[in-house]
């Protein structure tokens, strides 16, 4: 598959990149990826937004380039993978550790390439039919001009796929819902072995919260957000607010 990506400047991965953007340190996601799909197999909510990814999908024209940009373990990647087998497929992941579960999960299907790049380091025609963006943005540095590097990397009428943490962690609030269902579904022994498994997702949850308060991770309302995918030239086609009210959900097209 040729390489369509450029990169802008080149930077290290898995880098805490804050002395150079002026960010301050945060969320560690090599560490994340340790546990993130443990807790996310056990979340009905992930589980809710990947089942509308895959009904989304099913209601589009199949889209020829697709890019999952922040695609982490590549979740998303997978299911566009399945439904989309004869499509090129680009997974955009900074992080190394993220991406080293991505490629060992995405391993079976050839049509994907793998680039260790930030949103913001990648310098490629707009020609994309699809692009997902799923709970990455807000950890980005400047999300309204990242909303435009979206909107370029697409063809005109090019469909983006958002869903974005808008509000304030509460970290006591998530781990009191996915303890009640993991106890539903694996008693009360279970739910503490997933717990302990999975403890290292609290850990960068908490840093998650803590970026969100010093304002170095974005934070919106459904009204702010709709308003900055607009100002970068995005029709919006669908927006509710999903995940227990955290984080939006933007289905948009881009404007010719
Ligand atoms: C919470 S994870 C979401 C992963 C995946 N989209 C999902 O929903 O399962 C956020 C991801 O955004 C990535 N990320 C952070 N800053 C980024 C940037 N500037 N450009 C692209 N991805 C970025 C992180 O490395 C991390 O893997």
């Amino acid at each position: 598959m040729p390489s369509l990506a450029r990169v802008k400047r080149s930077v290290p991965t898995n880098v805490d990149r804050s002395e150079t953007t002026g960010r301050s340190a945060s969320t560690d996601w090599s560490a994340y990826a340790t546990a993130y799909d443990l807790l996310s197999e056990h979340n009905p909510e992930y589980q809710a937004l990947l089942r509308d990814f895959e009904g989304f999908l099913a209601t589009i024209k199949t889209p020829q380039l697709i890019y999952d940009i922040g695609g982490g373990t590549g979740n998303y990647t997978e299911i566009a993978a399945r439904a989309c087998p004869d499509s090129e497929i680009r997974f955009v992941e900074p992080d190394a550790g993220m991406i080293r579960s991505a490629r060992s999960k995405l391993a079976a299907h050839g049509n994907i390439k793998h680039d260790t790049f930030a949103l913001e380091d990648i310098d490629a025609p707009g020609t994309a039919d699809l692009i997902i963006c799923v709970h990455a943005l807000y950890a980005m540095p400047a999300q309204e001009q990242r909303l435009g590097d979206l909107y370029r990397l697409l063809r005109p009428g090019g469909w983006l796929y958002l869903v974005d943490l808008g509000r304030y962690m509460n970290v006591a609030d998530w781990r009191r819902y996915l303890f009640s269902n993991l106890k539903k579904e694996h008693g009360l022994v279970g739910a503490l072995r997933i717990f302990w498994q999975g403890r290292e997702i609290a850990k960068q949850n908490k840093t998650i919260l803590k970026a969100q308060k010093k304002g170095v991770y974005w934070t919106h309302t459904e009204a702010e957000i709709a308003l900055a995918a607009t100002a970068a030239g995005f029709k919006i086609l669908r927006q509710e607010a999903v995940y227990r009210g955290y984080s939006d959900l933007l289905v948009c097209q881009a404007k010719p």
